[in-house]
């Protein structure tokens, strides 16, 4: 039986609004759409719901608004099994909500309104410090406060928390405030937005890595969507395949990624195997329509793994 990590997600909470669609408007210009699914989202719920569906015990440290989106984001924490003890309600602000479109083929574009999420402070971070002390791993992305995050990282650091941070959405930050993280997760965009590289092609993806190694990062994964992930450390830089999927929305693949990861990593399986297992339990998330409500439960995640490991 292996360990049951403790994972401590501190970021946004969102309410998702996808609309499916195979044309966007132009300015001015009203069309019909094709589907639409309202669903709990935001980078910081879908890592923390990704952990716990993988059997973690994960504690939220998150900000939702006075509003009916806040109150049932708390809700569905809870249904989860997620500890919501720091999950603070603000008054004058709107929760977190993001409009998504998503393509035939399952690509999506997304608009996130911050609103509460951007009150998450360092003091939110102290007032859940003994809490944050138990924890195996810290998860971190960038819809809250960026020094809030930098706070977070140092946290860490100073207690020795494994420490991986998503930069997502990408923005300019100070990556040497950063720069302890265990883990640094940026997508291609993301990298892309971050160092300045172009990265179109795994060759790209290997010297935007090796940037980011050269900032200080101890190890850093570009998630690479269809062509899998890159892992790179200051001694070695190995891809990882994909598995085979077809695609319907792509909408929380990387935060399915990051959550499972966390929790492979914090059971104590070897890096290379975490990572493996993170890549199939992302693609199984672009099988189904929404974020949270379409990754796997363990008992899935474990059935596919069997099966697809022995086809490998
Ligand atoms: O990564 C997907 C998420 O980005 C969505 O759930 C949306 O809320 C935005 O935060």
């Amino acid at each position: 039986m292996s360990k049951v990590p403790r994972i401590a997600v501190i970021g946004s909470a969102n309410v998702d609004l996808t609309t499916f669609s195979d044309k966007f408007p132009r300015p001015g210009e009203t069309i019909f759409g094709q589907r639409f699914d309202l669903g709990f989202g935001g980078k910081g719920a879908n890592q923390a719901v990704a952990a716990r569906l993988c059997g973690a015990e994960v504690v939220m440290i998150a900000k939702v608004g006075n509003d009916l989106f806040g109150e049932a984001t708390i809700k569905n924490f809870k249904a989860q099994g997620i500890d919501t003890a720091h999950v603070g309600i603000v008054e004058g602000v709107s929760s977190g909500v993001a409009p998504i479109f998503v393509e035939p083929g399952g690509q999506n574009r997304i608009l996130v309104v911050k609103g509460a999420n951007d009150t998450l402070r360092p003091a939110d971070i102290d007032a859940a410090a003994k809490t944050l002390k138990t924890a195996d791993a810290m998860v971190l992305q960038f819809e809250i406060p960026l020094e809030t995050i930098y706070y977070a990282v140092e946290f860490a650091n100073k207690n020795k928390i494994r420490c991986i941070v998503n930069p997502a959405p990408a923005q300019p930050a100070n990556l040497e405030a950063l720069r302890t993280a265990d883990y640094f997760i940026p997508n291609e965009s993301e990298a892309e937005t971050i160092t300045g590289l172009p990265v179109h092609s795994v060759e790209e993806a290997k010297l935007c890595a090796a940037a980011l190694l050269q900032k200080g990062f101890a190890r850093v994964i570009l998630t690479l969507g269809s062509r899998g992930s890159l892992l790179a450390a200051p001694e070695s830089a190995e891809v990882f395949a994909p598995f085979a999927v077809t695609p319907l929305d792509t909408t929380g693949a990387g935060d399915a990624f990051i959550g499972s990861f966390a929790v492979f990593l914090g059971e104590g399986l070897p890096e290379r195997e975490a990572l493996t297992r993170a890549n199939l339990y992302a693609g199984l998330s672009t099988m189904q329509v929404g974020t949270q409500k379409s990754f796997p439960t363990r008992a899935r995640f474990e059935t596919e793994w069997q099966n697809r490991r022995a086809a490998r």
